[in-house]
């Protein structure tokens, strides 16, 4: 998606440790146009499937995942994350390890807000490793409900999440593929 690659040529950095840091328009600072032209673009790549529901994790996944459901007119659910959730019946639950945030949290949707008739189309912001898209086909699974696929909008590429997902049959559609983070440089799959 060519405005999404421009946006990150032109705001993004790079962090030590193969970060992308985009935060002047998807992470801390939103940009309300883009994140529409983004939902879109999801809507249009999966406009031939059956999709009921959205789902996400919070924070930053939110801002891609509203505007994908509007473009669709399904709602949306986000993950709540939890550091220490006290045991509850009416939740479905799945560990989320963040290699790169070491930190390790419970990730958890209400089961009234997902069930067996749902086909859900997962959408996120980054898929790295790939532990947060796992962590939500976790309760997918949990929930007896169907995956239509995932959108992701900035994948790193030469991180196993997006081939592990491919691996196993699951339809990935992501927005800017990035080869390499390499000294300071952002290089795109297909440049
Ligand atoms: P994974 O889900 O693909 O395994 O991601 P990983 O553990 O590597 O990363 C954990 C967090 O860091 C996730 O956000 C993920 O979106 C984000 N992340 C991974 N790589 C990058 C990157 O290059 N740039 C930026 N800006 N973020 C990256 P999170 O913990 O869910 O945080 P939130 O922002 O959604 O609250
Ligand atoms: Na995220
Ligand atoms: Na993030």
């Amino acid at each position: 998606m060519e405005a999404l690659k421009t946006a990150i040529k032109e705001h993004g950095t790079v962090l030590p440790g193969n970060i992308l840091k985009v935060n002047s328009f998807l992470n801390h600072q939103i940009d309300p146009n883009l994140m529409y032209k983004i939902g879109k673009e999801f809507a249009q790549l999966f406009q031939t499937a059956k999709i009921t529901k959205i789902i996400t994790v919070e924070s930053s996944g939110i801002a891609p995942a509203m505007m994908t459901g509007l473009a669709l007119n399904v709602p949306v659910v986000f993950a709540r994350k939890s550091k220490s959730l006290t045991v509850r019946d009416d939740v479905y639950t799945a560990e989320v390890i963040s290699y790169t945030k070491k930190t390790n949290n419970q990730i958890y949707i209400e089961k009234k807000f997902i069930n067996s008739d749902d086909h859900i189309l997962i959408i996120d912001d980054f898929l790295a490793n790939g532990e947060a898209v796992k962590g939500l086909l976790q309760i997918i699974k949990n929930a007896n409900a169907n995956l239509t696929g995932v959108g992701i909008v900035i994948e790193k590429s030469f991180q196993p999440g997006a081939q592990y997902l491919r691996d196993q049959g699951i339809i990935v559609h992501s927005l800017a593929r990035i080869k390499s983070l390499a000294n300071n440089k952002v290089t795109f799959m297909n440049d």
